[in-house]
């Protein structure tokens, strides 16, 4: 009797072992294991066992969460739904940043809009401290009824917006004509839900509606690439070289350029009496 107790608890200590070590080759990737939930108490959620992150604004707060690594290069995506129906006020910012007064980034900002109005999708990189270089696009699709993968490529080269695999922006380095590139400082993945009504929908005229909170975003299926850490790689290298879009690529581009960008500072001749900044001569493939 006690033999047979102690083979039966041995029995399940191994069933619960096989369980638990297939569990953490599950969570490989989820949000608990590259995320930490950094504001906003419990508006910030991860659930479906680290495949689903969702971030909420209410009128007391928002939320927002960062990656736990930081990335020097790479490719990364991730899938976001935005906040559905009357999102008017609210800005939900996924974006790439360093720390300290001269740090980069690189933004994508959905602002948010009444029901059946269009999103802006606001782009902009800073580097060394700097921004000033917006770029503004509506998309071809509604943001808030699907998931659709945002991604940014960020190599010594250039840096490339894209949205479901298609490149909406692409910044060169311009180091040649004497305008910093960011390629010195390890960035974190960051976003936040926010309300930003004084700016964000048509310009602070239309105000959030505090009636439809929350308001809630939803994100999944991130993945990184790491070039910094594919040198080792030898198949990795035309990845890592490449420094220009196919013609495929660069149709895609000239296509959301011409149909979907609604600013870009590089047209905006009155922000920049002076003359453009000197990157915008080189704005195009
Ligand atoms: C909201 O809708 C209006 C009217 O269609 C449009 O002018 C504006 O660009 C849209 N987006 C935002 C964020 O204001």
């Amino acid at each position: 009797m006690a033999s047979s107790s102690t083979s039966h608890n041995g029995f399940y200590y191994y069933v619960v072992m096989i369980v638990f070590s297939t569990m953490v080759v599950a969570c490989a990737g989820s949000f608990y294991q590259d995320f930490d939930l950094t504001w906003g108490d419990n508006r910030a959620k991860i659930f479906n066992g680290g495949q689903l992150l969702s971030l909420s604004l209410d009128k007391v707060s928002g939320s927002g969460f960062k990656s736990k690594k930081e990335y020097l290069f790479g490719r990364i995506d991730m899938q976001l739904k935005l906040v559905a129906g009357n999102s008017a006020g609210t800005v939900t910012a996924y974006y790439l940043s360093s720390q300290g007064p001269t740090h980069d980034e690189i933004d994508f900002e959905f602002l948010g809009n009444i029901s059946g109005d269009p999103y802006i999708l606001h782009t902009n990189v800073f580097s060394q401290g700097k921004g000033d270089r917006e770029q503004q696009f509506y998309l071809w699709f509604d943001p808030t009824k699907n998931f659709h993968t945002y991604s940014i490529i960020w190599k010594p080269q250039h840096i490339i917006f894209l949205v479901d695999n298609i490149p909406i922006r692409v910044f060169k380095n311009a180091e040649s004509v004497g305008v910093p590139f960011p390629k010195n400082q390890p960035m974190r993945i960051y976003s936040s839900l926010w309300n930003a009504d004084d700016w964000a929908t048509r310009g602070g005229l239309v105000k959030t509606d505090w009636s439809k909170a929350p308001f809630t975003a939803y994100y999944r299926n991130f993945k990184v690439t790491e070039f910094s850490s594919m040198h080792s790689n030898p198949n990795s290298g035309a990845e890592w070289q490449t420094t220009e879009l196919d013609a495929f690529g660069r149709r895609r581009l000239r296509w959301v350029q011409k149909y979907f960008m609604i600013y870009n500072y590089c047209n905006d001749f009155k922000r920049f009496p002076q003359g453009l900044p000197a990157e915008c001569s080189r704005s195009r493939f």
